[in-house]
C-alpha cells in the first residue's frame, strides 16, 4: 500500500488553528496527528479537549490521536466521543495494556500502542495481533523539531518482520524528526503512516511538502 502522510498539528499555529486546519484538509494529507502531552509521562504540555474539539469540528479527515499522558484509560471514552479514530497510548504507560486495546476498541477506535526509542519492539509478540497499527517513536515523545534517531530503522524492519507472521495488516506509524530526507529510507524499511510536525509547517508551503512526502517514490533509495 501507499503510505500515509500525518502532519502533526503540534507545530500548527495555534492562534491560526483553523487556518492550518483547512489547509490540512484541503491537502494530499491521509490524518490529523493529535499529539496530547500531560506534563507527567513527557516533560511537555501540549493541549487538552477543548482544542481537540475545536480540530474536530473543522477537520475533513480522521483524527490520529497519541496519547503521551500516564494512565490513559481513564480518558480513551472520552477521547473516542471528542472525535478519535486511532487513539494510540504508550506501552510503557499501561501496566495493562491488554485491557486498555480493548476500551479502545470497545469505544469504537483503531487501537495503536507507542514505542519509545530504548522500547524494543519484540516486546509486543502477545499483543501484536489485537493491534491495529504500532507507532514507532523515531525521537524522545515531548517536542516536535527533533532530530531522527537512526537506530528507529531497524526497529521497523524487526517490527515489520514480526508483523509479517503475526498481523500481515498491522500499519506501522513512525513519528519525530520525519521529513523528505527519511521518507524513502522509512517506507523502505516497512513503515506505513508517516507523521511530520517541523518539516512540513516549517517548508515555504506546507500543502507541497506533504505531496512530496507523499509521492517520494520508496524505491528512490536503496541504500538501507
Ligand atoms: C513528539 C510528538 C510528535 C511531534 C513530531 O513527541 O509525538 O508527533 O509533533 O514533530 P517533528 O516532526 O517536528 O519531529
Ligand atoms: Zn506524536
Amino acid at each position: 500500500m501507499k503510505h500515509l502522510i500525518a502532519p502533526s498539528v503540534l507545530s500548527a499555529d495555534f492562534a491560526n488553528l483553523q487556518r492550518d486546519v483547512e489547509m490540512i484538509n484541503a491537502s494530499e494529507a491521509d490524518w490529523f496527528h493529535v499529539d496530547i502531552m500531560d506534563g507527567v509521562f513527557v516533560p511537555n504540555i501540549s493541549f487538552g479537549f477543548p482544542v481537540m474539539e475545536a480540530i474536530a469540528r473543522h477537520a475533513q479527515k480522521p483524527l490520529d490521536v497519541h496519547l503521551m499522558i500516564v494512565n490513559p484509560d481513564q480518558y480513551i471514552e472520552r477521547f473516542a466521543k471528542a472525535g478519535a479514530s486511532m487513539i494510540t497510548v504508550h506501552y510503557e504507560a499501561c501496566p495493562h495494556l491488554h485491557r486498555t486495546v480493548q476500551s479502545i476498541h470497545e469505544a469504537g477506535a483503531k487501537a495503536c500502542v507507542a514505542l519509545n526509542p530504548h522500547t524494543p519492539v519484540e516486546l509486543l509478540s502477545d499483543i501484536l495481533s489485537d493491534l491495529d497499527m504500532v507507532l514507532v517513536m523515531s525521537v524522545n515523545p515531548g517536542f516536535g523539531g527533533q532530530k531522527f534517531i537512526p537506530n528507529t530503522l531497524d526497529k521497523i524492519r524487526r517490527l515489520r518482520s514480526l508483523a509479517n507472521v503475526l498481523n500481515p495488516d498491522l500499519l506501522i506509524e513512525v513519528d519525530g524528526g520525519v521529513g523528505l530526507h527519511n521518507t524513502p529510507d522509512l517506507v523502505n524499511a516497512g513503515a506505513n503512516v508517516l507523521v511530520a510536525g517541523n518539516a512540513i509547517f516549517a517548508a515555504p508551503s506546507p500543502s507541497e511538502m506533504i505531496s512530496s512526502m507523499k509521492h517520494l517514490p520508496s524505491a528512490q533509495s536503496n541504500s538501507i
